[in-house]
């Protein structure tokens, strides 16, 4: 049998860190209010001349370091992000330039804060069929150029960053089983939208977010997908080494581990540090866990994304 296996994960945040204390300056807000409702303490943001596929590019060449393998070696290349470079061509393709190479496979996923996952789940295929020996896996958001910065109800909740991973083909089993869903029916509960027309730009371009709904909808759908995704794999909850659903809001975290019946210390949290960064929130919380020594060899790990669309999904992945 061939596999997709994790052969190095990457991540990279820009340097400049907005504090709850920063943000409660400049709108009606408060450290308290942010830590108590999200575990959120500080977010990172990009510069105005930074751009996702620069971003992308620092986590790319991160997980490339890690896992030993030279850019000219891939074969496949695919960019999660709401918030590409241009209307085209896609991040993708910009990241392969960035990283001087040419001729594989390129293209942008978008499947908003589930984005990751959805990539993942694509390049496992692409693997396991042997249409690719070798592929990319990115995350990358610079989230903070879609909020409405007046709106204290959303732009409090996101920051910028990127995480990557390579996957390698290999006999040994990596990604287990992936599970992928959508429900275009609540596209309008979290939504940015606006478009380019003729030029000029038309509905609202800036995140919107009825967030009720949206913890509600993400509490349920992350505690299903973890059972769907390990009934696939015939193996239980209790199976689970690590829990790294989408770093959206720790009370969602906490919720999902507590429906599952996991014990919060197999709960990868990274959200205070980095906000909900969307597609980048998954591979950023994977690489700062198998960085810090917790995620070994070995331990079985369930990536889980859930956003816009509605979209969810998760991977059981055999590090
Ligand atoms: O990738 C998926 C993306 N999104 C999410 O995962 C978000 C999911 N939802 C959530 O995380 C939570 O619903 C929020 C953090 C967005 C909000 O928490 P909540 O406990 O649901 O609060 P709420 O919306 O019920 O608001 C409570 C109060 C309101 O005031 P009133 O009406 O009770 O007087 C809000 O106006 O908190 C107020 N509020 C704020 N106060 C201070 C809303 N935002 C803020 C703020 N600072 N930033």
């Amino acid at each position: 049998m061939r596999y997709a296996r994790i052969a190095g994960t990457g991540s990279y945040l820009p340097a400049r860190v907005v504090t709850n204390h920063e943000l409660a300056q400049r709108i009606d807000t408060s450290d308290e209010w942010i830590v108590t409702r999200t575990g959120i303490r500080e977010r990172h943001i990009a510069e105005p001349e930074q751009t996702s596929s620069d971003l992308a590019l620092e986590a790319s060449r991160a997980a490339l370091a890690s896992a030993g393998i030279d850019a000219g070696a891939i074969d496949l290349i695919v960019v999660a992000t709401s918030t590409p470079d241009f209307v085209f061509p896609s991040t993708a393709c910009l990241l392969q330039a960035k990283l001087g190479v040419k001729g594989c496979a390129a293209f942008d996923v978008q499947a908003v804060c589930s984005g990751f996952v959805y990539g993942l789940a694509i390049a496992d295929s692409f693997v396991r069929t042997g249409q690719a020996g070798c592929a990319l896996v990115v995350g990358a958001e610079v989230f903070s150029r879609i909020l409405d910065w007046k709106d204290r109800t959303t732009c409090v909740l996101f920051g910028d960053g990127a995480g990557a991973v390579v996957l390698r083909a290999d006999a040994r089993p990596g990604i287990r089983a992936s599970v992928l869903h959508a429900d275009g029916s609540q596209a309008g509960i979290l939504a940015a939208p606006g478009n380019v027309c003729g030029g000029r730009v038309i509905g609202s371009p800036l995140v919107r977010m009825d967030g009720q709904a949206v913890f509600k909808f993400a509490v349920r759908v992350l505690d299903d997908v973890a059972r769907e995704t390990v009934r696939k794999c015939d193996l239980t909850v209790a199976d689970i080494d690590w829990l790294i659903p989408h770093q959206a809001n720790v009370r969602i975290l906490d919720a999902t581990a507590k429906r599952l019946g996991l014990p919060r210390e197999r709960l990868v949290i990274t959200v205070d540090k980095h906000a909900n960064t969307s597609a980048a929130s998954v591979p950023l919380a994977l690489d700062a866990a198998v960085r810090d020594g917790r995620i070994r060899a070995g331990h079985r790990v369930m990536l889980q994304g859930v956003g816009g669309g509605f979209t969810w999904g998760a991977a059981l992945v055999e590090m």
